[in-house]
């Protein structure tokens, strides 16, 4: 079981390894379009715990380009453990 925090409201969430956090995501407010990591909307920053989701996507490495504290949140699933985002 992992767990996700959001920095600003310090909101936590606990998930099960594996999972998605798209709809947490979405429930707290982050905005989502696509859903298919090509449109950004969902772009979020991890502000703790990045070795804690899953690799980046191939769509993901395309937006962002230099991988560093940014993700989409459409792409993202947590392995486990805490991880902390903003947006
Ligand atoms: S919703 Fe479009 S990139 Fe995530």
């Amino acid at each position: 079981m992992g767990k996700l925090i959001f920095d600003d409201t310090s909101e936590q969430h606990k998930l099960e390894d594996g999972s998605p956090i798209a709809e947490i995501c979405e429930e707290a407010g982050i905005p989502f379009a696509c859903t298919e990591g090509i449109c950004g909307t969902c772009v979020i920053e991890v502000v703790e715990g990045m070795e804690n989701l899953s690799e980046f996507t191939q769509e993901e490495e395309d937006f962002l380009g230099d991988m560093d504290n940014e993700r989409l949140a459409c792409q993202c699933k947590l392995k486990g453990d805490t991880v902390k985002i903003k947006f």
